[in-house]
């Protein structure tokens, strides 16, 4: 018998606080499922949902603001238990009539919560801990039949639950780092209130999947693109498992991927996962509609459109395909009301979108409901290997938003060398796993150098070495001198064509991490 995983859930109600999606990742790493939605789900959507519990998350607004996000009152009614956190505990105490105002002061970074009362929510955790507040608003009067658990010097009601009912609020953050103890809290909240048991393990997860891959692709075939990323490769992998050859994986060569990519990718899917790959190399075809081509929006735009002819070509030749599979993650999936910044809509990013509808295909998406990092955890259940599960991203109009200006054989040359030179020093010195992306870029411009007695003209490549959390933010990585003046010297001594190195000391924003 397999565990239904999906028996017992929570269910996040998100009012926009940037931390939400951190509560759900802590909530999962406890091993119980949980779903983030908009704070105004219909009462009947929440019924249906039946979660074993309810988060209500921060947010930045107040209260009493004109506008303000409201709890859907008759959840309340439910009985199910309720977690407030910061404005989820506000909007809860207000829910039930108690009064809200401006903190005198405002509360934001650590602050030291005393326990005054017995509570479930404190259980096994000492009387005094570090927690991360993040406030203006407090709560000055409780709501009737509520009593106060935990304060803190700032805030008289730090924490507090009902005498009765299962609702509980803490005015701090449980679900970051700063709160070292949060993770307790959420874990006695879901298991000792909530009556979790912690069914959702990456085990249980696999099975759940494969049979639900099995029962809806039935006899037909599923058409799967990957790139050798993370995303599409541990698509493919589950898949795979499910309904082996009737999954029809193709990788498809754009012409502007880094050196040796293409072989490496073959040879991982047909060697390693015994996965029968096609490898469509249409790399001259991409090349010649990049011609002369120097905006980057352009560049991406024909990339993409070409990949998906070519995907169609292919799709067309064979018969009996239904389903296309895709490796979309959740934070793709959540309708957030938080903001998502400006950064998203700078860049058009490449992706297959539009596919499903134009080719008459049903998708079959089973990352859906998973985050980054349990995508990794996934792939490793599933004997990927790390060096794939922790591969840096890679865009999808590769290297040609790397080469500045014009798409040329000979710039693809010069750059894949010096790429390839920045990627294996990076992991030599083991400095490629602790960054979020490495890379060369090549400029288009040429300065003077002089080599022998010899004068050069010659390109020059920037390397590009970020950390980031999200892609969304980055800083440049402080390398060590001595890694970065090896890099450089093997590039300008093995790259012909390369004069001179530079290093990108921007952060995002103002600048991006690519170049275009
Ligand atoms: P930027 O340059 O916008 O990059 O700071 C943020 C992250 O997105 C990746 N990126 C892309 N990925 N198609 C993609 O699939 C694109 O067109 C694209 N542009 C940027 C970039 O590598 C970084 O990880």
């Amino acid at each position: 018998m397999s565990v239904d995983i999906h028996q017992e859930k929570l269910l996040i109600l998100d009012f926009g606080s940037q931390y939400t999606q951190l509560i759900a990742r802590r909530v999962r790493e406890l091993k119980v499922y949980c779903e983030i939605h908009p704070f105004n789900r219909s009462i009947d959507f929440i019924k249906k949902f039946k979660p074993q519990g309810i988060i209500l998350s921060g947010g930045p607004a107040s209260v009493y603001d004109e506008g303000a996000p409201t709890l859907v009152r008759e959840v309340l009614d439910l009985n199910i238990p309720i977690l407030g956190i910061c404005y989820g505990m506000q909007i809860l105490a207000h829910s039930l009539d108690g009064v809200v105002t401006k903190a005198p002061k405002r509360e934001y970074g650590r602050a030291l919560i005393k326990v005054k009362k017995e509570s479930l929510l404190f259980r096994g955790l000492e009387q005094e801990q570090p927690a991360w507040m993040s406030h203006g608003d407090r709560i000055e009067k409780l709501p009737d039949g509520f009593i106060t658990i935990a304060y803190s010097n700032n805030s008289p009601h730090a924490a507090i639950q009902h005498s009765k009912r299962p609702f509980y609020g803490v005015q701090f953050h449980p679900e970051v780092i700063h709160t070292p103890k949060g993770s307790d809290i959420l874990r006695n909240f879901a298991f000792l209130i909530c009556k979790c048991r912690g069914l959702w393990t990456m085990k249980s997860f696999i099975e759940s999947t494969i049979n639900e891959i099995r029962s809806l692709v039935n006899n037909n075939q599923v058409i799967c693109a990957v790139s050798g990323g993370v995303d599409s490769t541990v698509t493919a992998v589950l898949i795979h498992h499910a309904i082996n050859e009737r999954l029809k994986c193709v990788f498809v060569n754009n012409g502007v991927l880094r050196k040796g990519e293409a072989e490496k990718v073959v040879s991982v899917f047909k060697n390693n996962f015994k996965i029968n790959l096609s490898y469509v190399n249409e790399e001259m075809r991409f090349l010649e509609k990049l011609k002369n081509v120097t905006d980057p929006e352009e560049k991406r735009k024909i990339i993409g459109n070409e990949f998906i002819y070519v995907f169609e070509d292919y799709a067309r030749k064979i018969s009996g395909i239904d389903f296309l599979a895709q490796g979309t993650l959740y934070p793709d999936v959540i309708e957030s009301v938080s903001f998502k910044g400006p950064s998203a809509t700078i860049k058009s990013h490449h992706n297959v979108g539009g596919l499903p509808e134009k080719m008459n295909l049903k998708l079959i998406e089973p990352l859906r409901e998973l985050f980054k990092d349990e995508v990794r955890e996934l792939g490793k259940e599933l004997g990927i290997e790390n060096e794939i599960l922790w591969r840096q991203p890679f865009p999808g109009p590769g290297l040609a938003i790397r080469i500045l200006g014009g798409v040329t054989p000979e710039r693809l040359h010069i750059l894949r060398e010096a790429d390839d030179i920045v990627v294996t020093e990076m992991k030599k010195t083991g400095w490629y796993w602790k960054v979020w992306q490495s890379f060369a870029v090549l400029l288009p411009v040429k300065t003077v150098g002089v080599m022998g007695d010899e004068r050069t003209y010659e390109n020059v490549i920037a390397i590009r070495v970020v950390e980031s959390k999200d892609g969304m933010t980055a800083d440049w990585v402080n390398l060590p001198y001595d890694l970065l003046g090896h890099i450089a010297n093997r590039i300008i001594n093995e790259v012909t064509g390369v004069n001179r190195v530079v290093y990108d000391v921007s952060s995002k924003p103002p600048s991006t991490i690519e170049w275009e």
